[in-house]
């Protein structure tokens, strides 16, 4: 086990004798319950319900979803299988909004479809697989790619989770933050704590103790105070879909971060796999920002902290402007200050 496995032990995810098995991230820190899922329905609900979430991790997670649901439709018509899969990958497609790698990991898994005869279960677990695969490399690759960056700032701040938790394994800002401490980069790392869903306080400060990396949680408001009384050198956040022109959309927050972190003259880092790019979409106004429930924001732990009959608007991502993004670390490369020509560049390489 070299350095960087030893910092990397959990994973949000394990296929394990035809099931799909979830680290319940709804109990965490508290509880460590593993969720066996056999359906696709099953599936969709927990990627709906948030026992798994984060971009990647969705992705993966998706695609496990389409070989149970292949699995499902073969048993049941072993010569018309394909008869309602699509109805199936729609369910899982529309389980979250925001995140393109959802649909994605979809239509990689779509195009193996239409090209397996007889039994489809092994060629879409392959694919499955693969997938699960490159995304650690990718994450890997964004690790060696981003962390140069860091050294000498010692001191970072990131936002909501991008660990192994919300992805394949190792995380994509949380992997850049894992291989620029294993380095000896950075001596310190602030982790917002994301109200409404505390991803940060409740996941980020949790993956980072199993892997035996400090971290200090602030409150989201805190983050401005922080940086304004110095020693911050870099914001470093993930992304769930980035459009041609490098405008990102993440978790609700990141956008404030981003003000912040300019006007202070902080350093801005986007770090996502190209399959987080949205080639499609443009004009940024077209991405889909999922609201969630009220009760998310009128309660906590299933205590009221607003008077019952409270209005509440809880959007869950927000968009920070390429303009704002000083890098983005993708697999394929770094692209300083986004924009249409040098994002699509990434992809000619
Ligand atoms: O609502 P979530 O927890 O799924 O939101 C997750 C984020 O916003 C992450 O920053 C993003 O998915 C990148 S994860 C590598």
């Amino acid at each position: 086990m070299n350095d960087l496995e030893k910092l990397d032990a959990v994973r949000a995810m394990r296929w394990l004798d035809g099931s799909l098995e979830l680290l319940d991230q709804r109990a965490l820190p508290q509880q460590e319950i593993w969720l066996r899922l056999n359906s696709v329905r099953d599936v969709a609900d927990a990627i709906r319900d948030m026992v798994v979430r984060g971009a990647p991790a969705i992705g993966v997670t998706a695609a496990y979803g389409c070989v149970l649901a292949a699995a499902e439709r073969h048993a049941a018509a072993p010569g018309g299988w394909r008869q309602g899969i699509e109805a199936d990958l729609d369910t899982l497609g529309a389980a979250r909004p925001t995140a393109v790698n959802l649909h994605w990991a979809i239509r990689r898994m779509r195009d193996v479809i239409q090209q397996c005869d007889g039994d489809p279960v092994p060629a879409l677990l392959r694919e499955a697989e693969a997938i699960h695969r490159e995304d650690i490399e990718a994450n890997r690759r964004m690790g060696e790619l981003g962390a140069p960056f860091l050294q000498g700032s010692e001191v970072v701040l990131t936002h909501c989770n991008t660990g192994s938790l919300a992805t394949g394994g190792f995380g994509t800002a949380l992997g850049v933050i894992r291989s620029a401490w294993s380095r000896g980069f950075i001596q310190s790392i602030y982790a917002a704590e994301t109200r409404p869903w505390l991803q940060g306080s409740r996941l980020t400060a949790w993956e980072l103790q199993q892997d035996g990396i400090p971290a200090t949680i602030i409150t989201d408001s805190a983050a401005a105070h922080l940086m304004a009384a110095g020693g911050v050198g870099w914001v470093v956040v993930g992304a769930d879909r980035i459009t041609a022109a490098g405008d990102v959309a993440n978790k609700i927050g990141t956008y404030s971060h981003a003000i912040a972190a300019r006007y202070h003259g902080l350093g801005f880092m986007v770090v996502a796999p190209t399959s987080t790019i949205d080639r499609d979409i443009t004009d940024a106004a077209a991405i889909p920002i999922e609201e969630r429930n009220a009760a998310e924001l009128l309660s906590l732990a299933g205590n009221a902290t607003a008077p019952l009959g409270s209005a509440a608007y809880n959007p869950v991502f927000d968009i920070t402007p390429a303009g704002l993004v000083d890098v983005l670390v993708t697999e394929k490369g770094v692209v300083e200050n986004p924009d249409l020509a040098s994002v699509a560049a990434l992809f000619e390489a």
